[in-house]
């Protein structure tokens, strides 16, 4: 089969971790007889640069006629002027609305070989695998806001309608399903009157899932159990903003941020891969960075809009025997001798995907 992937690098680190998902991607192509057509498009600070957009239409058309969206990072301090009217945000803000992508889907799953690298005891972190499903197009991201008093007061709106609610939480018990049976549905109920739309929307869907364990948790009692009992979760499922509070913090279970990956799906199976650490300017340009969540977002990529799981597993591989054989970026090393570059990741990781 032929793919088309759009190829959306953005800024910082961004285009140099998605290069190394692009090879892994060719090389399950030759493995595995498929062919990928990439589409390279521009996001964010360099789409503002190039074009006074941070998401120009040529883009957004680029991703729409593709199978799916392969996304790197956005932003950097070029661009972080606070009262600047185009900010490379937007695009990333842009495209999931654009795109309809409503469920952002963050697995974070402890690697017992990177135990060591995380900040948590290795007695509270193993075992833990778990999925947050971060609500993506709805919430306070969207709702009005502005600003009022002559300036002097703000305000940003917390709003959801039930239909989007419904939606996600569908998401999230499908999921459960495939994996350990259990939703977590987060919210702030005892004071939010939008948390209380969320709360009883949550308590119907579940009805139509009894064969899943279901409970309600508050969103601060869910970032305190996080680092007490990681892996008592399976999938947690929350609003916008405390999806992306969440995640942040669920992402140091994992040890570091570059290991991770996620999607974000609409209807249908276009969805968007990306790692979600951002686009470390700090460390741009030098080759260091980890490109292994970039790589297992080009896995999530195959199994969740593509449909091929055995190529998506065969990824998965790859980037668990390079681990195991003690193969490390800066971030991961526990000591500077034996760290490897970002090409030389990718590479590794190539030549151990096979059919
Ligand atoms: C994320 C990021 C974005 C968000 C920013 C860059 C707009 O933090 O994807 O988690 O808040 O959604
Ligand atoms: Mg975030």
């Amino acid at each position: 089969m032929d793919y088309q992937i759009a190829l959306l690098g953005g800024d910082g680190i961004g285009p140099e971790v998605i290069a190394q998902a692009a090879r892994v991607l060719e090389r399950v192509g030759t493995a595995f007889g498929h062919s990928f057509v990439f589409k390279p498009a521009l996001i964010g600070g360099c789409a503002i640069d190039a074009t006074g957009s941070a998401l120009p239409d040529e883009t957004l058309a680029a991703c729409r006629s593709a199978d799916a969206v392969l996304l790197g990072a956005v932003g950097g301090p070029k661009w972080d002027n606070p009262t600047a009217t185009v900010r490379p945000e937007q695009g990333l803000l842009g495209i999931r609305k654009g795109l309809g992508l409503y469920a952002n889907l963050r697995p974070v799953k402890m690697n017992e070989m990177l135990i060591g690298a995380s900040t948590i005891k290795p007695e509270v972190l193993r075992g833990t695998d778990l999925v947050v499903v971060r609500e993506l197009t709805g919430g306070i991201y969207f709702g009005e806001r502005g600003r009022r008093d002559d300036g002097n007061t703000a305000y940003d709106t917390m709003i959801y309608s039930r239909a989007e609610i419904e939606r996600v939480l569908h998401t999230a018990f499908r999921l459960a399903r495939q994996r350990r049976g259990k939703v977590t549905s987060v919210d702030k109920a005892n004071v939010l009157e939008s948390s209380r739309l969320w709360r009883e929307t949550a308590t119907i869907v579940a009805k139509a899932y009894p064969d899943v364990a279901f409970e309600h948790l508050l969103v601060d009692a869910c970032a305190m159990h996080l680092i007490r009992r990681p892996a008592t979760f399976d999938v947690i499922v929350t609003e916008n903003m405390f999806g992306d509070i969440l995640t942040d913090e669920a992402s140091m279970l994992a040890g570091s941020m570059g290991m991770l990956p996620s999607a974000s799906l609409a209807e249908g199976t276009l969805g968007l891969y990306e790692p979600i650490h951002g686009s470390a300017p700090d460390i741009a340009g030098q080759g260091i960075a980890n490109p292994v969540g970039a790589i297992l977002s080009a896995a999530l990529l195959l199994r969740l809009s593509l449909g091929l799981e055995q190529e998506a597993l065969a990824v998965e591989r790859a980037v668990d025997q390079v681990l195991a054989e003690g193969y490390r970026t800066r971030d991961i090393a526990e000591n500077a001798s034996e760290v490897i570059t970002t090409t030389v990741m990718g590479d590794l990781i190539c030549e151990r995907v096979t059919a």
